[in-house]
């Protein structure tokens, strides 16, 4: 389909290829008979490789939450903490650069503390050694470098490359956030993305659709924060599992583009697989203001003739959630789970019922999720308020903005001036607080009091933000926090209670008002901080990784499978609750994410051993007892291949892939459990290690460590390339002598059979470019 918007050169890479786009929607729609198709779906289907094999069964309702869709995405977006495993997986594959355009952002590893000035130069001074490495890997395989100081990737991928109908995966949870923009937007590990890099389909199960009706109209103190935090606690954690999030109605029409963002970023929280929002003026507007106007110009035409942007009329979802906008309220969620939703009405009276502190230590807004020009100026509109009456702050104030380019626009607007003036500490534009990289000096670490604070960011597990347990984080919009630092009492309502003023008088705030885009335009700030455009590979660069360092290790090609089947000792038998944290722990051993032996030294020390009770312990054959991760050395030195035994949702969490990378690094090679989380069981899968389930629960009461176990027709099952699931014998002997045979059954599709064999999916990539 030929298209009649002109595209510059300079966006091409930057637009999606809508008339390609196009043309795969007219075949899947004549695949699926005309059937209506959400959003989600369009977006998705006009990505497949081959509508006629993942669409075979031709009807909507035999494909989502059953089929597995082969997507071809047109971007990939990577962060500094994650694109090091990436990347090193990348170059294991040989190729000279990647197959669609991709971006690194270096924002997780610099600490917030002092302001941005000196934070920024503790952090590349620290942490230049894997910068280095990123940026050269940027420049080989013509990557573009976002260095520290640009801002953080969901900001910067929706002021530059998230676009209306794109498909871009990216190695962080909040990916989703660039569905503000109408994209679908999924956040992936790193071998995923090594998927798209090199151009092999990257798998997906068909999600189901979950449709979030907005009627009414936001008011008053009400941000789209709330949409989303009220969601939380009606949906909880997991009640988007397996669904992109679809948003439609009326209501749509009173959220800005970045206030739609701050809701799908969040999405991540509810377990989505992403969330979208179909095309508006207001995505229209800030492209405009971002300098895209040639893509909203495209998108505009795209959706007029091709209905491409907004589900059909009669389009079904799975499943509908009503929301009013004009009857919400600000909510406020936490402590310590995002989905503890209480408006901000009752906020109080939980307070009590609950015996959380009486007192808010530190209010921060910004972060990846609410650090808009129109967030921060509803934010300047309560300072302001303020300031006019002599109130000053009562507990500590920090200030995140997004990207570079927030910050040079709140600068010259005077914004930035005005937060500092009244008490506000501004830190670089990166994640700083909101990845436990918070440098706390008023609250100790280790302090046994709990204290709280009020943010805007996503997350509120347990020690995510200051590094202390006791810290209660609850999750607002950033015109609650705000108002939250003139009172810092847990009780304050600002909605309707007054603050006693140093004259004895009362005051009180009148709702919070801001700019949806800058008056006068973005400006883009100091262009230090800016990349090269649309970079060209350079084979000659160099990509340096010391043999001594700590920081970052080349990876060594895992060794493809043998042939025979698979006989591996019982290393450990895990006890209950076994997820990715326990598998694979982060706080300090994040440092160490590019550096796979290093960060292998945390394998499962959160474990639980069923049969001792106790955490990180583990038995040799002959009874010695060693750290869990000291026994898996012993035995890989030893040449003893090593199983683990456990219980239900095995892997639930994040998609940390060093989770599957670090048992297969330490030898595993079975991991065999009641069920596994799928994320989990498909990063398995990618690493080359062999996910099994009981078939017969019970069978987990007859298994010991040290047992011995081996399957008895894992050559047919490769033979029959996986067959999609089956049944897999497993023979077990005991010390004893005693054996017997239990069934297990996998879920092995053709591709990961491949896998399989080369050993990792990585491997089986590499394999094929090079022949
Ligand atoms: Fe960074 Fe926090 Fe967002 S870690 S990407 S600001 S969720």
């Amino acid at each position: 389909v030929e298209l009649n918007t002109e595209i510059p050169q300079s966006f091409k890479s930057r637009t999606p290829p809508y008339g390609k786009l196009i043309s795969k929607l007219h075949q899947v729609k004549e695949i699926l008979n005309n059937q209506p198709l959400t959003l989600a779906e369009k977006i998705l289907y006009s990505h497949l490789i081959d509508p006629s094999e993942s669409l075979k069964h031709g009807d909507v309702s035999k494909i989502r939450g059953l089929e597995y869709l082969k997507l071809n995405p047109d971007r990939v977006a990577m962060q500094d903490a994650s694109a090091q495993m990436a990347l090193l997986q990348f170059m294991t594959c040989g190729l000279k650069s990647t197959a669609v355009p991709a971006s690194i952002h270096c924002d997780h590893l610099i600490v917030g503390k002092d302001g941005e000035k000196k934070d920024l130069k503790s952090s590349i001074a620290t942490n230049k050694e894997v910068f280095d490495f990123l940026q050269s890997c940027g420049e080989k395989y013509g990557i573009q470098f976002w260095g520290p100081g640009s801002g953080i990737i969901h900001q910067i991928v929706l002021e530059n490359f998230s676009a209306p109908g794109l498909m871009m995966l990216g190695t962080d949870s909040h990916t989703p956030n660039a569905g503000g923009l109408g994209a679908i937007a999924i956040g992936v590990g790193g071998a995923d993305a090594v998927d798209a890099l090199t151009g092999t389909p990257w798998e997906l199960k068909a999600p189901k659709i979950l449709g979030v009706h907005l009627t009414g109209e936001l008011n008053g103190w009400t941000s789209p924060k709330d949409i989303i935090t009220y969601l939380a606690g009606e949906l909880s954690v997991r009640g988007g599992t397996g669904f992109i999030v679809e948003y439609f109605g009326e209501g749509v029409k009173s959220l800005s583009c970045t206030g739609m963002a701050t809701i799908c970023n969040m999405g991540a929280e509810i377990g989505a697989t992403t969330s979208t929002f179909p095309y508006q003026e207001a995505h229209k507007r800030y492209l405009i203001s971002t300098n895209r106007s040639s893509i909203a110009q495209a998108a505009d035409e795209v959706n007029s003739k091709y209905n491409f942007l907004k589900a059909d009329v009669n389009a079904s979802y799975d499943k509908v959630v009503e929301i009013d906008l004009s009857k919400l309220e600000p909510h406020v969620n936490g402590p310590f789970t995002p989905d503890l939703s209480t408006p901000i009405s009752k906020f109080g009276t939980a307070q009590l019922e609950n015996q959380w502190p009486e007192n808010v230590s530190a209010g921060l807004i910004g972060s990846c999720t609410n650090s808009s020009y129109q967030d921060m100026s509803r934010s300047i509109s309560i300072i302001k308020q303020a300031e006019a009456v002599g109130l000053k702050p009562k507990i500590p104030f920090f200030v995140t903005p997004g990207s570079e380019q927030i910050r040079a626009t709140i600068e010259r607007d005077g914004l930035i001036d005005t937060f500092q003036s009244n008490g506000a500490i501004v830190l670089a534009n990166a994640c700083g607080p909101c990845i436990g990289q918070w440098d706390r000096t008023d609250i100790s670490k280790t302090s046994n009091e709990t204290n709280a604070i009020f943010t805007s960011f996503n997350r509120n597990f347990r020690a995510r933000n200051d590094g202390n347990r006791n810290t209660m984080n609850f999750l607002t919009s950033p015109d609650i926090v705000t108002a939250m630092i003139y009172s810092g009492d847990m009780k304050f309502n600002p909605l309707k209670d007054s603050i006693k003023l140093p004259n004895g008088e009362d005051f009180k705030f009148q709702p919070p008002k801001g700019d949806e885009l800058p008056g006068n335009g973005f400006v883009p700030g100091r262009g230090e901080f800016y990349p090269v455009q649309d970079p060209i590979a350079d084979e000659s660069v160099e990509v340096n990784v010391s043999p001594e360092s700590t920081r970052l290790q080349l990876l060594e090609p895992f060794k493809p499978w043998n042939g025979q089947e698979l006989k591996s000792n019982v290393l450990l038998k895990v006890e209950g609750k076994c997820t990715t944290d326990h598998i694979s722990a982060a706080g300090v051993w994040l440092k160490y994410k590019g550096h796979l032996e290093n960060i292998s030294y945390n394998t499962l020390i959160g474990a639980q051993n069923k049969e001792t009770g106790e955490v990180n312990k583990a038995y040799d054959l002959n009874g010695d007892g060693y750290t869990i991760p000291e026994l898996m050395i012993k035995w890989k030195e030893d040449g003893r291949p090593w199983n683990v035994v456990a219980e239900h949702n095995y892997g639930e969490g994040s998609a940390r892939e060093h989770a599957a990378l670090s048992p297969r690094f330490l030898g595993g090679k079975l991991i065999l459990v009641k069920s596994f989380a799928r994320i989990h069981e498909t990063n398995l899968k990618k690493q080359g290690v062999l996910p099994l389930t009981f078939k017969n629960e019970a069978d987990y009461d007859r298994l010991s460590s040290g047992d011995l176990l081996e399957t008895t027709n894992l050559i047919d099952m490769v033979e029959k390339n996986g067959d999609n699931g089956g049944i897999i014998n497993v023979k077990v002997t005991k010390k004893s002598g005693e054996s017997f045979i239990i069934e297990t059954t996998h879920t092995m599709s053709k591709d990961q059979v491949d896998f399989f064999k080369a050993g990792s999916a990585i491997n089986h990539i590499g394999n094929l470019r090079r022949a």
